[in-house]
């Protein structure tokens, strides 16, 4: 079974489900009387993102993106490429991208960078997990989950070979499975 490949269980699946109700209620308090609109990058943040949006109280819409690294490059030119587009303009909008994890922040440096041309009213971001150890450029993240530390972790969306997002939990795995 997919669990027996987990180590530890870092954050249960209580402890999100409470942290995603505090998220929600501080966005739902912080967008009030806004227009809301949701970009989950996938896949990853598909599983925060419906959860997340069950919880909040103010309407929103939603779009999505995919993104993926060029391979080593990434780590030098920090060039992330966009292999599904938003399907509508974020023009005047007020944006909040929703993520699973922060790492090194590229995809999110980039991210920023390229949304933000496009003009909208505000852009924030929401992610559920920060591995800020990992840190190689700088991100002003909005609202934070759970700061964690450098572990390979996997769960609630997170994938190890596009497997293990669907653990209701984020847990560490176990390192013999991914250490040749
Ligand atoms: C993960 C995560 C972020 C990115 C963060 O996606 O969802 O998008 O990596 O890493 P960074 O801060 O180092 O750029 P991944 O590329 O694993 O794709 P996936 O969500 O489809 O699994």
């Amino acid at each position: 079974m997919l669990v027996d490949d987990v180590a530890e269980i870092l954050i249960t699946e209580q402890q999100i489900r409470q942290r995603t109700q505090e998220l929600a209620q501080a966005i739902s308090r912080d967008y009030s009387g806004e227009d809301l609109h949701l970009i989950c990058v996938l896949k990853g943040g598909v599983v925060f993102l419906v959860d997340l949006m069950r919880e909040l109280s103010v309407p929103h819409s939603v779009d999505f993106m995919a993104t993926s690294s060029y391979g080593a490059d990434t780590k030098t030119s920090g060039v992330v490429r966009i292999l599904k587009d938003l399907d509508k303009s974020i023009e005047g909008r007020n944006v909040l991208i929703v993520e699973d994890i922060i790492d090194t922040g590229y995809t999110l440096n980039y991210l920023m960078r390229i949304l933000r041309e496009r003009g909208p009213a505000s852009l924030r971001i929401c992610t559920l997990l920060n591995k800020q150890e990992r840190r190689e450029v700088d991100i002003a993240v909005d609202y934070i989950g759970f700061n964690i530390p450098n572990k390979f972790v996997v769960g609630y969306g997170l994938d190890f070979n596009e497997h293990y997002r669907n653990l209701p939990f984020v847990g560490v795995l176990k390192p013999e499975l991914y250490q040749a």
